[in-house]
């Protein structure tokens, strides 16, 4: 038995993988294996015989249980540390950049200028791009041959009657139309116009203007003046001035053109404002009572003022981009930077 033992001691010591181990166990403790034969011979001994040989036997057979079951361990943690080692991440590597997506940037700006104008209770509306000529323009007191239409070089989609919208505008008329004429209505609309112009650094035949109306009894300018004033101070800052100047729409009287302070002089006067210290961002007035009463609304009782800005051009002097053509072109060495304009 003693020898036994030593010759397992042996075969374990020479072993090589734990493989080799667990066919050592299968030879020694297996069914078939040399210590079962023992059991055998154990079955034909008789007393204290039988005794002394069983207890030598269970000795054996314990003492090559721990030298296999070391022999196991050793082979097992063995292996597993040769996987770490094997499989360990060398963090000196430079690391693969995760890019990650992010706003576009005029959505950017018009869920601001949203954000706001709900804060002050107006509500948000969609109205259609393919529009009808008496909706862009006859309601809006813009007759049929106006020269007032020149300023807007149409795209007609069908015999001068339904043309892509040249103005966010007639989403104001749609909405009084369907407010009834007896309710006060409040709403911004951002969308998408069209304009027959040639595609260059500050023109782009689709943009998108933000138009808001404002119908109540005895709105006035002044009125006008402190929303767009609320609007501009939460784009650009509470450093942000507003200032009106005379202009004409057909729609509108009086009507005006919206200045702010210029952002990057602060009035001073700079390359960006031509020396001016202000910025037009906007057309705005008091919705002439010719609108209101095209759109059921009796301007002897009903009054209210509208106003429109070009998302891009806000966009564009917000984040500095001085090409109208980035926010269509896609061009990831331009918008990749968005982010890190919005932090300067
Ligand atoms: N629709 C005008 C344009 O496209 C912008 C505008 C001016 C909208 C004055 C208004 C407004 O609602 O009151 O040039």
């Amino acid at each position: 038995m003693e020898k036994i033992k030593q010759k397992v001691q042996e075969l374990l010591e020479n072993s090589k993988n734990l493989q080799e181990v667990l066919d050592i166990k299968t030879k020694y403790l297996g069914k078939k294996g040399i210590i079962n034969d023992f059991n055998n011979k154990l079955r034909g001994l008789e007393g204290a015989e039988k005794k002394e040989f069983g207890m030598k036997l269970n000795e054996l057979k314990k003492g090559i249980i721990k030298i296999l079951e070391d022999k196991i361990k050793f082979y097992e943690e063995k292996e597993l540390n040769d996987k770490l080692t094997k499989e360990s991440i060398d963090i000196t590597l430079p690391a693969t950049k995760i890019t990650n997506g992010s706003a576009n940037i005029l959505e950017k700006l018009v869920e601001e200028v949203e954000e706001v104008c709900m804060s002050l209770g107006f509500d948000v509306v969609d109205g259609p791009e393919v529009e009808e000529d008496h909706y862009n323009f006859e309601l809006l007191n813009i007759p049929k041959d106006h020269p007032a239409r020149d300023a807007q070089d149409t795209f007609y989609i069908k015999d001068n009657e339904i043309l892509l919208r040249s103005q966010t505008s007639p989403v104001q008329v749609r909405t009084m139309i369907k407010a009834g004429g007896n309710s006060p209505v409040r709403i911004i609309c951002p969308g998408k116009t069209y304009r027959r112009d040639e595609d260059d650094a500050t023109h782009s035949h689709q943009f998108m203007q933000i138009e808001g109306l404002l119908v109540d009894k005895n709105v006035s300018l002044s009125d006008l003046k402190g929303t767009i004033d609320i609007i501009f101070k939460h784009l650009f800052g509470e450093t942000c001035e507003t200032r009106f100047r005379p202009s004409y729409y057909q729609f509108t009287e009086p009507s005006v053109e919206v200045d702010i302070t210029c952002f990057n002089c602060k009035g001073k006067g700079c390359n960006i404002c031509k020396n001016t210290g202000f910025i037009t961002v906007a057309g705005a007035g008091i919705v002439h009572p010719n609108v209101l009463s095209n759109c059921g609304y009796d301007p002897s009782i009903w009054t209210g003022f509208a106003f429109g800005f070009g998302a891009e051009r806000l966009a564009m002097l917000k984040y500095n981009i001085n090409d109208i053509r980035t926010f269509y072109q896609t061009d990831l060495r331009e918008t990749n930077i968005f982010d890190r304009r919005e932090k300067n």
